[in-house]
């Protein structure tokens, strides 16, 4: 059963080859839920729900198309990496799709893209921003330095990076992520 009475539960049972199943799942009180192309916005996701967990909240992070049932959560926070100027498809569709939810409940966003740290950081605002700030009203919202290895790249990716001389290496700011992840722990009282 939950530690806490609560949270809430979802209690499921199936019958099959006359035995009957049941299967208990509590939700954690904060869902950190992402979109990822080659990983480093989902470690983000993971790093802020094990900050989350430190200081004594519920989290877990789960990739969007695999979060079951968002109106579970008390609390979210979204990420996206960004890609040509925007979040990736499935994070904007899965936001879209969940509007009623996430609007009312306590929502922070972030979004994982800019390389190098001599990046302002209007200029890098993904293009779905302002619908997102009217139609959720966040919290609070980040742009997280992100991370780009050549290695994992499509080739069509790394002819785009190569245009642009897009800088190869890891510039994510893990104090700056956990300090971020401990506002939110603060603000969830
Ligand atoms: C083809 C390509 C396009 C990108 N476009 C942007 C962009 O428009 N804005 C931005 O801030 N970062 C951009 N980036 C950087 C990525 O967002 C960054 O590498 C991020 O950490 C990737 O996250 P992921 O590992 O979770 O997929 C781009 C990277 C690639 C390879």
């Amino acid at each position: 059963m939950c530690n806490d009475q609560d949270r809430p539960c979802v209690v499921t049972l199936s019958a099959a080859k006359g035995l009957v199943r049941w299967a208990h799942r509590c939700f954690p009180f904060a869902l950190i839920a992402y979109a990822s192309k080659h990983g480093s916005t989902q470690e983000i996701a993971e790093r802020i729900a094990e900050k989350l967990r430190q200081l004594g909240k519920e989290a877990e992070a789960r990739q969007v198309d695999a979060v079951a049932d968002p109106g579970s959560y008390e609390a979210l926070v979204i990420g996206s990496a960004v890609y040509y100027g925007s979040w990736l498809k499935e994070a904007t569709e899965w936001v879209h799709r969940n509007q009623a939810i996430l609007a009312q409940r306590p929502v922070w966003l972030f979004s994982v893209g800019p390389l190098g740290t001599d990046v302002k950081d209007a200029e890098q605002q993904p293009k779905e921003m302002p619908e997102f700030q009217q139609a959720i009203r966040p919290r609070d919202e980040r742009i997280f330095f992100g991370a780009l290895d050549h290695n994992k790249l499509s080739f069509p990716e790394r002819m785009v990076v190569k245009a642009v001389r897009g800088p190869e290496g890891d510039f994510r700011d893990w104090q700056a992520i956990e300090a971020w992840a401990e506002s939110i722990a603060r603000d969830l009282g």
